[in-house]
């Protein structure tokens, strides 16, 4: 089942001070999109798709990979708070794009047949989730800030589809990590500036203790 950010499903978490936290940022993901036209925007660097992409959409997957239906234990990791907004090659938000993201669990391991790694499968991470953009071309996840596995850097996998598009596929890194430096999906992308475009801080949440906040914003071609 397909659910929106914002929605009544959301309340699952049974935190409802989180929830309302948690959905109160959406108004501050709009930007200054002329400060970036000055800028100019680059569009998105496309990257590999990966053996991991869910095969079974029929499990659950809906904007909150922390929380899986019918459990009352929350995800292993540290509980990231990721947004951003999709914008054309012209900075205007696109609205109604399906955003979809995922990633391994806490242990560095994927909900996937594929994934034969000798780690533990964290069953209280969804590993996969989809968010609609609003008319803002907003979207918003809560997830696990992404750790490394053997060979890889941190990431989540995002793909982005919707009509008048081409669909777009890449990865979001996470600044600071060691293994970016030595990661060789992320270092395909020649040029520093575009391959920056990927990285980005997760940042201590400024109201919820032991939490991240990070943003991706993302250009389409
Ligand atoms: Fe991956």
């Amino acid at each position: 089942m397909e659910v929106e950010p914002g929605s009544s499903a959301m309340a699952r978490t049974g935190d409802r001070i989180d929830r309302r936290r948690w959905l109160t940022g959406a108004a501050a993901v709009g930007l200054s999109l002329a400060a970036e036209r000055a800028l100019g925007l680059a569009k998105t660097p496309r990257q590999t798709t990966g053996p991991f992409y869910p095969y079974d959409h029929a499990l659950e997957s809906d904007a909150d990979l922390v929380q899986v239906n019918g459990r009352s234990a929350l995800a292993r990791g540290v509980i990231a708070h990721l947004d951003g907004v999709v914008k054309d090659h012209r900075g205007r938000p696109v609205p109604g794009a399906l955003v979809e993201i995922w990633q391994c669990d806490a242990n560095g391991r994927y909900h996937h047949p594929r994934d034969r790694r000798n780690a533990p499968l964290d069953e209280n991470f969804q590993g996969y989730g989809r968010s609609r953009t609003g008319a803002d071309g907003g979207y918003r996840f809560r997830t696990i800030e992404p750790v490394a596995y053997p060979g890889r850097a941190p990431h989540i996998h995002f793909a982005i589809r919707g009509p008048g598009f081409e669909p777009l596929i890449t990865q979001l890194y996470v600044r600071g990590a060691p293994e970016n430096a030595k990661d060789w999906i992320l270092n395909r992308i020649g040029d520093p500036n575009r391959r920056a475009s990927l990285v980005v801080p997760f940042q201590p949440h400024p109201e919820l203790a032991g939490q991240r906040t990070a943003r991706f914003d993302i250009v389409l071609g």
